[in-house]
């Protein structure tokens, strides 16, 4: 019998044995309840104070003996049907069984749960499941195991004074992609744009009781009013993006030609246009809808915006603890390039960038990856998983992985260049990193979030010095508060020191 099963069995063995003691306790609880209960009836039926206690013990201590026995009887039949279930099930990967509705979930740490995930990975293998909720989740930390997996269709898927960055940059990259998405950027202290990003802000932290509700379908009942305040959230963002919407409409002259500014609302318009002149009445042009057009703009914008905050956040913590290689960092823009960075200058920065994936090797924006489902049973290197399973290409395994980097534990943007002694370095592709995930649903803003990085963190750099305040310098980069979906540094307040040579 192989190992893992054996381990398995142990495992539903210590859980048949927390059934006994759970069992145990309800039983001592009950009795306690119906001999009171009973007490009192006889009291009021004028019965004798000695008598009452000599039966209540009597007949508590029948009960409990009975209830023992009927748990003593139970529990081989319980781990009789978790055994079968488990054997029926031998075809998934090894991975902890797990208890009724909650299946692991009490295990991991809501804070980190990517290092639950790592754990489970180390003692399991490379392909492992748990059970979160009643859900299955299948874990894979093999890049190349992932990429044949992906590829299939299956899977849906101020100098002196301390400041924070936080907003600056939500402001800049926020209508950096405003830009994009709808041709338009919105003044700091707008409003509306005030209120959008208010709104986002708090669907991020609801966005935890929609996982946990995913998980258990019955607190769903309970965040019922949180979940609401999520949907009105989305309503009211949807409600402002259509106003965009209708503006950018007023850019069709009567020919119908666009003369709006380039953006995804526009091509979107243009493209609807043209469906609807080939035939109205085809699904094509039905599938071109406003409503369409306010999720594709949400997706966008919220898949865009963390990822590349949190990058450029964690960015800067390094260059903070790390200022020899900031100072590296900044010698070499100062003698490549003009006053103002372009992207023109990328092939020049290659330190840079690799400092960039350093980071992001280290702080991986989304740790757990992004999960996809399995639309019918598929067969993964032997195992057959399930329909509805969701599979989890766990990053924070695959980069701390001894496999596949040199000391990975190591800060060192080195291993991302092909030669790190000579003076001309070229950037190492390496196949185990993967930040935007791989195969057909791969991230379609990953030339755009780098280049956002880069542009910012190469002018960031060229005019400032930056470092954490002196009362702040035990800064700890190991800490990660209020885990929901991306991995987000603790806040920190930054110094700022203009470049005057
Ligand atoms: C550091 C920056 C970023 C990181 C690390 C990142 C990472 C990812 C990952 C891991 C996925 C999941 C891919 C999959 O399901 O296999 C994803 C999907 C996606 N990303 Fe990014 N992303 C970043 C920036 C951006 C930006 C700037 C945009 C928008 C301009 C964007 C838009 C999207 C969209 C729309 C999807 C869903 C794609 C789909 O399901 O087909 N991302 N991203």
């Amino acid at each position: 019998m192989p190992l893992e099963i054996l381990s398995e069995y142990r495992r539903s063995g210590f859980e048949v044995l927390s059934f006994i003691r759970i069992f145990h306790w309800l039983c001592i609880t009950f009795l306690s309840i119906f001999t009171l209960f009973a007490l009192h009836g006889l009291e009021t039926q004028g019965a004798p104070k000695d008598d009452l206690w000599a039966m209540g013990i009597f007949y508590s201590s029948a009960a409990f003996l009975a209830m023992t026995l009927v748990g003593a009887f139970c529990a081989p039949l319980v781990w009789l049907w978790r055994r079968n279930k488990y054997l029926a099930a031998q075809t998934l990967p090894p991975g902890p069984i797990g208890y009724p509705i909650v299946g692991s979930l009490f295990h991991v740490d809501p804070q980190k749960p990517f290092d639950f995930f790592q754990a489970l990975a180390q003692e399991h293998g490379r392909i492992c499941k748990v059970y979160m909720g009643s859900k299955l989740f299948i874990i894979v930390t093999d890049p190349g195991i992932l990429r044949k997996l992906f590829a299939k269709t299956d899977f849906y898927l101020c100098e002196g004074e301390s400041i924070s960055l936080d907003t600056p940059l939500q402001q800049t990259i926020g209508n950096m992609l405003n830009d994009i998405i709808f041709g338009q950027q919105y003044p700091p202290d707008d409003p509306k744009w005030q209120r959008i990003q208010f709104l986002r802000e708090n669907g991020v932290k609801q966005l935890k009781m929609a996982q946990a509700s995913n998980l258990i379908p019955f607190l769903s009942l309970i965040f019922r009013g949180k979940l609401n305040e999520f949907a009105q959230g989305i309503k009211e963002t949807h409600s402002e993006y259509q106003r965009v919407i209708d503006v950018r409409k007023k850019d069709f002259d009567s020919a119908g030609d666009y003369h709006g500014p380039k953006c995804l609302v526009g091509e979107f318009l243009k493209a609807k246009r043209n469906a609807q002149m080939k035939d109205p009445q085809s699904a094509e042009s039905h599938s071109f809808s406003d409503k369409q057009l306010c999720y594709l703009a949400g997706d966008i914008f919220g898949a865009g915006i963390d990822t590349t905050v949190n990058t450029i956040q964690w960015c800067i913590l390094y260059l903070c603890k790390r200022q020899l290689i900031q100072q590296e960092l900044y010698n070499d823009i100062k003698t490549r390039c003009g006053s103002i960075i372009t992207l023109h200058d990328k092939h020049q920065l290659v330190h840079l960038q690799a400092f960039i994936f350093e980071v992001m090797r280290m702080k991986p924006a989304v740790p757990m990856g992004v999960p996809h489902g399995t639309t019918r049973t598929v067969d993964l290197e032997g195992y057959t998983i399930p329909k509805g399973a969701t599979i989890i290409p766990l990053q924070w395994a695959i980069n701390g992985d001894e496999e596949f980097w040199d000391v990975p534990t190591v800060f060192d943007p080195k291993r991302f260049l092909v030669s790190p002694e000579e003076s001309e370095k070229e950037l190492r592709p390496n196949p185990h990193f993967i930040p935007f995930q791989v195969g057909k649903r791969r991230c379609v803003g990953e030339e755009f979030g780098l280049d956002m990085i880069f542009l910012f963190l190469a002018n960031f750099l060229q005019r400032f010095r930056v470092q954490l305040p002196r009362d702040d310098d035990n800064y700890d980069l190991n800490c990660y508060p209020d885990f929901a979906f991306t991995l987000h540094p603790v806040p920190y307040r930054v110094e700022l020191t203009a470049r005057r040579d």
